[in-house]
C-alpha cells in the first residue's frame, strides 16, 4: 500500500485527480469505479476542471458506481444516481450509455445483482476504483461483518451509517435501509484502488484499515490484500496512524526511486 498524506481536503482532491487523469490519459477506454459521499466531490470538482480547461477527455471512459440506496428512484435527490449525474457526469463528456449506476428499485434484486457483476466483468473489469470509507470502516456499503470476498447484493445499512446519512435528508426516518452494493470481492478485483478520507472522524477508521488487523468488522481492511492501493489522507484523517513518519518519507523518496536505474 501507498500512503499519501496531504495538508487538506484540497490537496487530497488534486492528488486523487492526479492519479484518475494519468490512468484515463495512458488509457482512454479506462473503466473506472466510482464513489459517492462527501469526501470525492473534491476530485469530481477538479476532475471537471481538468476536462474544461485541459481537455481531459471521458469519451471512452465506462463507469460503474459502487452502490445506491433500495427504493430512491433515479431522480430523487438524495439517490446516488441523482448525485452522480449533478456532481459529475452532466459535467464531462463520458457517453451516457457507458455509465452505469445500481437501480434501487429494480423489481428482481437478485438477478440485477448478478446482471452488475456481469456488466463489470464483460467490461473488462475495472481498471481504478475510488473509494471513501465510513466511518464503521465500510467501503461502499459493506457494513461490518461483510464477508471479505461479497459481490454485488443487497445490504442492511447500519445505526451509524443511516445517522451519518441523514444529514442529507429531512429527517432521520427518511434515511433507506437498504442499499445495492459492490461487493468487497468485487471491488478487490479492481486493478487499481484510490482510497480516500478527510477530516478527525475518518483517522480510526483509516488507522484500523491502513495499520489493524484485517477483518469483516472493518470492510476496508481487505484493501491490505490489494497489490495496488493508494491511501490519499489529509493531515486530520491520518492522526491515529503510527507509521506516519515512514509514510511521508517513502512519498518523499518515491521520485528518487523512479528516477534511478539500477542494472
Ligand atoms: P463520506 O462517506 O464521504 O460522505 O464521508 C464515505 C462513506 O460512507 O463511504
Amino acid at each position: 500500500m501507498e500512503i499519501i498524506i496531504k495538508n487538506n481536503y484540497s490537496e487530497i482532491s488534486i492528488e486523487a485527480s492526479g492519479i484518475v487523469a494519468n490512468q484515463i490519459k495512458s488509457k482512454p477506454n479506462t473503466v473506472l469505479g466510482l464513489a459517492t459521499g462527501s469526501t470525492p466531490l473534491g476530485l469530481y470538482k477538479e476532475l471537471i476542471r481538468l476536462h474544461i480547461n485541459e481537455g481531459l477527455d471521458f469519451s471512452k471512459v465506462i463507469s460503474f458506481n459502487l452502490d445506491e440506496y433500495i427504493g430512491l428512484s433515479k431522480d430523487h435527490p438524495q439517490s446516488y444516481n441523482y448525485f452522480m449525474y449533478h456532481n459529475f457526469f452532466k459535467k464531462v463528456n463520458i457517453p451516457a450509455n457507458n455509465i452505469h449506476i445500481p437501480n434501487g428499485i429494480s423489481v428482481k434484486q437478485l438477478e440485477y445483482c448478478e446482471q452488475y457483476e456481469s456488466l463489470i466483468k464483460n467490461s473488462g473489469g475495472i481498471d481504478l476504483q475510488i473509494l471513501g470509507i465510513g466511518r464503521d470502516g465500510h467501503i461502499a456499503f459493506n457494513e461490518p461483518s461483510s464477508s471479505l470476498s461479497s459481490r454485488t447484493r443487497i445490504k442492511t445499512l447500519t445505526q451509524k451509517t443511516i445517522k451519518d446519512n441523514s444529514r442529507f435528508f429531512k429527517n432521520i426516518s427518511d434515511v433507506p435501509r437498504f442499499a445495492i452494493t459492490m461487493g468487497v470481492g468485487t471491488i478487490m478485483e479492481a486493478k487499481k484502488i484510490i482510497l480516500l478520507a478527510s477530516g478527525s472522524s475518518k483517522a480510526e477508521p483509516i488507522a484500523q484499515s491502513v495499520e489493524g488487523p484485517i477483518t469483516s468488522m472493518h470492510s476496508a481492511s481487505a484493501i491490505q490484500l490489494h497489490p495496488n492501493t493508494t491511501i490519499v489522507v489529509d493531515r486530520q484523517a491520518s492522526k491515529e496512524l503510527k507509521e506516519k513518519k515512514y509514510y511521508n518519507w517513502v512519498y518523499k523518496n518515491k521520485n528518487v526511486i523512479y528516477n534511478q536505474s539500477y542494472n
